[in-house]
């Protein structure tokens, strides 16, 4: 077929305009992308330039003219708040370690307890306890373990502090877990060693025989 001039007149118009709008698409879509030192040309701005602050600048809008604001007066920081009550430090006010756990001693308290020991303590101390866990298996770190006579001899809020703020190389875990789960894991902890230092005297007689 013999291409006619009339035809090719109508071939390039057409591929000029489709030409001039790729090019108009292009530019809109690039324009912001470019390198360049100066100030992009915003068509459509998406939120990107926004009224704002920064830092130390001087504000038109407080009295006192600064940008930054300042804490509200007797703010504390999140991560440094502990409230100064026996119940949240494991700690009487003449020192010594609260005797007993606050916490009913329940079933909804030793399973609370359990699940949360199972997530936080026992990576280190392992389920039981002994302080075998998966952490240790992969690092020289030797975590107490939980059945040792010095630990059964604690008192509950010894327990609880160690859990709270953390002794030597065991870190605490405050942030992580609330005060009433701490003193749910202090009352599962309890329950793992008299588990571990029951005699047959402990199961009632008539279950005995199953036991053996
Ligand atoms: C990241 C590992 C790790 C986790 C998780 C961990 N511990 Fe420990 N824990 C240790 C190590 C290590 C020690 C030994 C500290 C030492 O003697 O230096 C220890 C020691 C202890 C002790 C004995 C402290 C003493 O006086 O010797 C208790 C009680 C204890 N942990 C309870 C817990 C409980 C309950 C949890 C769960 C909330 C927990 N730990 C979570 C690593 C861990």
């Amino acid at each position: 077929m013999r291409i006619t001039r009339t035809d090719s007149i109508r071939f390039n118009r057409r591929a000029a305009l489709m030409l001039a709008v790729v090019a108009l698409g292009l530019l809109q879509s690039a324009c912001s992308n470019f390198t360049t030192r100066q100030p992009p040309v915003w068509v459509w701005t998406d939120m990107k330039k926004q009224d704002k602050y920064k830092a130390q600048a001087e504000s038109q809008f407080f009295a006192d003219a600064r940008a930054s604001r300042r804490p509200v007066e007797g703010a504390v920081a999140q991560e440094l708040y502990v409230a100064d009550t026996p119940r949240a430090t494991g700690v009487e006010d003449n020192g010594t370690y609260v005797a007993r756990n606050p916490l009913p001693l329940s079933k909804e308290t030793l399973l609370r307890g359990q699940q949360r020991y199972n997530i936080y303590c026992a990576p280190c101390h392992d389920r039981t306890g002994t302080g075998r866990g998966v952490v240790p298996s992969k690092a020289v770190w030797v975590p107490g373990n939980l059945h040792d006579p010095r630990m059964v001899s604690m008192v509950d809020g010894e327990i609880y502090h160690v859990v709270s703020f953390g002794r030597r190389s065991m870190p605490g875990y405050r942030f992580q877990v609330t005060e009433n789960d701490r003193w749910a894991i202090v009352a599962y902890v309890r329950a793992l060693q008299r588990a571990s230092l029951s005699t047959m005297a402990d199961v009632p007689a008539d279950m005995q025989e199953k036991v053996k």
